[in-house]
């Protein structure tokens, strides 16, 4: 029988921690929300288009010493690991990681089931004979990884800089979780951006096609369509700053004139010129990387960068903690 629910459109019920994670954060005296929430399916669109703008290069540049230093890596780590890539997207770069260092498996971590299930179907085809398993989870916390790769050493691979997007004691937290994950005497290949000059860096972040704004602004947008916000997107700009204190650049979004605005029935008011900061992308000089890595529980063995060093790679160990003397 045909009943009158039926006829409903289907609704997408908000994701409880978004909106939690934004009244929180509109209701802070410096208003933050935290940047995993720009990854809707726009979001994603949009970071992709930004990884092949001209002014962004640290997807080229990384790519770029993937291409030059693979086979170096693979020399070092070895044939027969188990590479688990934290997440792995679209797995762009891994192919030329995979190619190089014969694998015996392959275990992509990503929180999107939809991009990693296409990601491993791409790479399985890639590479026949190679077990992958995807791992469909948030790498924030530890993983429980598939029983397959149980016994065999680990490669982990963390490229792209993601690192940087997490304040510092953050970060220290999931480089320990890694070692949990992989376990002692793992292996880590990680990426990270490299300080320079000020204007190179927020031209990365503001770029003049605008899709990096539209990337911020998009976080606005899914307010309002996803938790029955009416927030004034046009009242709104993006800006991309240079934080020489913390190292970092940080994203936001910035009033251009007094605004009022609910998001599930909790009201808000902006004066001009105040933000909403959604982003910070950290810096790292090759020392401090060192420190980051190395308060992670993470000594670097190898470490590759371009000619105008704009980019690291850093290839690392994790070694039972030192004696101190
Ligand atoms: C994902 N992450 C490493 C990017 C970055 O460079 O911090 C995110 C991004 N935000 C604006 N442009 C790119």
């Amino acid at each position: 029988m045909f009943r009158i629910d039926d006829a409903r459109p289907a609704v997408t019920l908000a994701d409880p921690t978004f909106l939690a994670d934004v009244i929180h954060g509109l209701s802070a005296p410096r208003k933050a929300i935290p940047a995993r929430w720009f990854y809707d399916r726009r979001g994603s669109e949009l970071f992709e288009e930004i990884t092949r703008l001209p002014e962004y290069y640290p997807t080229r540049v990384e790519t770029g010493l993937l291409e030059a230093h693979c086979g170096e890596v693979g020399s070092i780590v070895g044939s027969g690991r188990a590479v688990i890539e934290f997440g792995s997207g679209s797995s762009m770069k891994t192919p030329r990681l995979l190619g190089a260092i014969d694998p015996t498996a392959y275990v992509p971590i990503d929180i999107s089931g939809e991009f990693l299930r296409e990601a491993a179907a791409g790479l399985s085809q890639a590479f026949p004979g190679l077990p992958v398993h995807p791992v469909e989870a948030n790498f924030m916390s530890p993983v429980a990884l598939p029983p397959q790769v149980a016994a065999l050493p680990k490669l982990g691979f963390f490229p792209g800089s993601t690192i940087g997007n997490l304040v510092p004691r953050s970060g220290i937290d999931l480089l320990r979780g890694m070692i949990g994950t992989l376990g002692e005497h793992a292996m880590l290949l990680i990426g990270m951006d490299r300080v320079k000059d000020t204007g190179v860096l927020v031209r990365a972040y503001d770029d003049a096609a605008g899709t990096t704004a539209a990337f911020n602004l998009n976080l606005l947008h899914r307010i309002n369509g996803e938790l029955e916000g009416d927030v004034p997107v046009d009242a709104f700009r993006h800006r991309a700053v240079w934080n020489d204190l913390w190292s970092r650049i940080e994203m936001h979004l910035e009033a251009t004139r007094d605004v009022r605005f609910g998001v599930a029935g909790h009201h808000f008011a902006m004066r001009k010129g105040e933000t909403i900061h959604t982003e910070n992308s950290h810096k790292y000089s090759p020392r401090s990387a060192r420190l980051l890595l190395a308060a992670g529980g993470w000594t670097p063995i190898r470490e590759w960068s371009d000619a105008r060093d704009m980019f690291s790679l850093i290839l690392a160990e994790a070694r039972p903690e030192p004696m101190a003397p």
